[in-house]
């Protein structure tokens, strides 16, 4: 079939395997171009890893140290006349390009946050690796099925004690306005949200993990923060998702007690703002995004989830030496987005901007541009005109 995208509010309903198979690709080379990264992990547990940073993650692992890689996500497989999801697609591509290389890769796709699906991680891992010794956990999901109480989650994205008013843009149209998000209306609300993104499913896997003797000796394991700018405090970091965040973190002492018999270490890593499917529904963000990167891009200091992700491996958590922490023991690898000029010329910019001067003084162009990447779309060296077979199988997928 003929695969165009299809734009509904923040996201895109189709998908181009070539397209994605395209930004796959591009994404290894990054990695290839960087350089082996001595020392990096070999065998590697990813949840979430097929878009976004855990792709980023999964990529780095194989085509950075020649890892062996396990991805867990949960994704809608193509059927005749309907594309799968991107996710899909990354992995089916990921997976044939990391057999080229003679690199184990399997997935699993089903729901992490279940415990069937973590027992048959551990029996895929028992299977065919014995042990791994990096566990990446990059979910990003709007709810969640807790697996010991049967209690269905809900996320939210709100403000905790008062309305915020700020801009927003439709990034499609270009349109700026005012946005006023209500704050919770009970406690649940924040509940709900550290249920769906905080530390406990995290902790549910190395417990299981752990348990089952999978994880090796000196196994490290990393989960992903994000701090960002004041002006989006309110929404973000002093909001619902913000408290399932400082849940997250505050779980990394605890699996630092449980890995300590193994020599093993946990880790939060706080990264950049970027356009990923999760981000561009968060309300404030995507104009905030499309500013930093103008900004960043100007100051030749942009980088997407690769770059991002390839600088923790190698020069954070892979480097030899303990990784460098923050006050609150977290790894920054938001170090350049949070730097000062940075900051100061987004924050006049963000007074600045309208409707009218959007395309001038913002990326708007750019962060369109990558919103399409993460489909599959707006590469230049793929033809979407021509008819692609829309039903593509992930490998080890059966
Ligand atoms: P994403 O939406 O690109 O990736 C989410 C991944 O989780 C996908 O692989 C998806 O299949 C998987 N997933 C979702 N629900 C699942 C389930 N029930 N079972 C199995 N897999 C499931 O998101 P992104 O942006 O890469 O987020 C990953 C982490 O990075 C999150 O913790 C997020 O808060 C954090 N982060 C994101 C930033 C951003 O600007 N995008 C900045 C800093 C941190
Ligand atoms: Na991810």
């Amino acid at each position: 079939m003929i695969i165009q995208p299809r734009v509904r509010g923040f996201i895109c309903l189709t998908s181009h395997p070539e397209g994605t198979a395209e930004h796959v690709k591009q994404q290894v080379a990054y990695v290839k171009s960087k350089g082996k990264i001595e020392n990096g992990p070999k065998k590697v547990l990813v949840i979430g890893a097929s878009t976004g940073f855990g792709l980023a993650s999964r990529i780095t692992a194989a085509f950075g140290s020649d890892a062996a890689t396990i991805g867990v996500f949960f994704e809608k497989p193509a059927a005749p006349g309907k594309p799968g999801t991107a996710g899909w697609y990354n992995s089916a591509a990921f997976e044939q390009q990391a057999t080229e290389a003679g690199l184990y890769a399997k997935s699993i796709n089903g729901d992490a946050f279940s415990d069937e699906v973590k027992k048959q991680a551990i029996a895929l891992i028992k299977q065919d690796l014995g042990q791994v010794d990096l566990v990446v956990y990059s979910l990003a999901s709007p709810r969640r099925t807790h697996p010991k109480t049967g209690v269905a989650h809900a996320s939210v994205l709100k403000p905790i004690s008062q309305p915020f008013t700020n801009k927003t843009v439709d990034f499609h149209a270009g349109v700026i306005s005012d946005i006023s998000i209500q704050p919770v209306e009970s406690e649940d609300d924040i509940d709900n949200t550290i249920a769906v993104m905080g530390g406990e499913d995290w902790k549910f896997w190395i417990e299981e993990l752990k348990a089952a003797n999978v994880l090796a000796d000196g196994v490290k394991t990393v989960a992903y923060s994000y701090i960002g700018p004041e002006l989006t405090y309110p929404i973000y970091r002093n909001g619902t998702i913000g408290k399932a965040k400082d849940d997250l973190e505050a779980t990394v002492p605890v699996l630092n007690d449980l890995l300590a018999d193994l020599n093993g270490v946990s880790y939060v890593s706080v990264n950049k703002a970027l356009v990923t499917q999760s981000s561009s529904a968060i309300p404030v963000v995507p104009l905030y995004i499309s500013l930093l990167y103008k900004v960043m891009k100007e100051k030749g200091i942009h980088e997407g989830t690769i770059e991002q992700i390839q600088r923790l491996f190698a020069e954070r958590l892979y480097t030899g030496a303990a990784p460098a922490l923050d006050d609150k023991g977290r790894i920054r690898v938001d170090d350049l987005e949070m730097r000062e000029d940075v900051q100061a010329e987004v924050a006049k910019l963000w007074e600045k901007a309208t409707t009218e001067n959007l395309e001038e003084i913002s990326d708007i162009a750019g962060y369109r541009d990558e919103f399409f990447h993460l489909f599959g779309f707006n590469f230049s060296n793929v033809d979407y005109e021509a008819d692609t077979n829309e039903v593509v199988e992930v490998p080890s997928i059966k």
